[in-house]
């Protein structure tokens, strides 16, 4: 099949990006006939394109996603920069909720100084971070938010966090690519979407060192209670916006 066929099928399938998708699914079919044709045949039934070639960009780099489970987005790319950024020397970042590991993985990449910690309640998406963080100074566990690390208690510097935050109601209304493809665990923030964000920021209370920075990804619908829960912790609190990349998020010093 030519790279035309390819695109050609795509478009008809109702791609906008025919053919940047047919050169990313034949690069990652690498040669493989057999694999290309399924490859394509996934992404024609929907499949999200990351799931299909097995990883996503994100802050310059490739991380590893597999079917069914979350795709880091890039505006979460702003989470990861500004925990770099508020990391002191050899400090210890942590970054809860982390699924496949983006925020852990970019921090530890730009920042090889610092000890990079990366836990989630989904043992997959676990797997694949320890994978991906292997090269680093980093770890990662299976946990939940509320019984996260508790031997880091008091000792972290940055707290990096995408929890979930789309209102359980809102669910419906998101795009096919994750309401079929992405794992429910990984959407629900809950009644009013910011269950898991306040779960985030009472972690924080317990595991930031005095100084210490929490980082909250959420949305403009969103921050009103997000801001206010981190308030509620105790924290100095700030918003912070990345226009290009449609991100906002809130910034907590202890
Ligand atoms: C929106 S996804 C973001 C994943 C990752 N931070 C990223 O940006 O790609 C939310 C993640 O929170 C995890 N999660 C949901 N509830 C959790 C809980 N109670 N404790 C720990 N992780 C949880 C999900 O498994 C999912 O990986």
């Amino acid at each position: 099949m030519t790279g035309d066929d390819a695109a050609a099928r795509l478009r008809a399938a109702g791609s906008v990006f025919a053919e940047d998708e047919a050169t990313l699914i034949r690069e990652a079919a690498d040669g493989d006939d057999a694999r290309l044709e399924a490859m394509l045949a996934r992404r024609i039934a929907g499949d999200p394109l990351e799931q299909v070639v097995g990883w996503v960009a994100f802050a310059g780099l490739r991380i590893p996603v597999a079917p069914g489970m979350f795709v880091p987005r890039r505006r979460t790319e702003l989470v990861a920069r500004l925990a770099s950024a508020a990391a002191p020397p050899d400090g210890v970042v942590v970054d809860l909720c982390c699924g496949v590991g983006a925020i852990a993985v970019a921090v530890a990449a730009a920042r090889p100084d610092v000890t990079v910690v990366a836990a989630d309640v989904d043992p997959a998406a676990v797997a694949l971070a320890a994978a991906s963080l292997a090269p680093y100074r980093a770890s990662s566990l299976v946990s939940d938010v509320d019984a996260a690390l508790r031997h880091l208690d008091g000792t972290v510097d940055v707290l990096a966090a995408c929890p979930p935050y789309v209102p359980t109601a809102a669910i419906p209304l998101m795009p096919r690519e994750a309401r079929d493809h992405e794992p429910r665990r990984a959407l629900d923030g809950g009644p009013d979407g910011a269950r898991l964000q306040r779960a985030v920021l009472a972690a924080s209370s317990r595991l930031l060192r005095p100084g210490g920075t929490v980082v909250v990804e959420t949305s403009e619908a969103l921050i009103g209670l997000t801001a206010e829960a981190a308030a509620d912790e105790g924290l100095v609190v700030r918003v912070e916006r990345d226009e290009e990349l449609g991100a906002v998020v809130v910034v907590g010093r202890r």
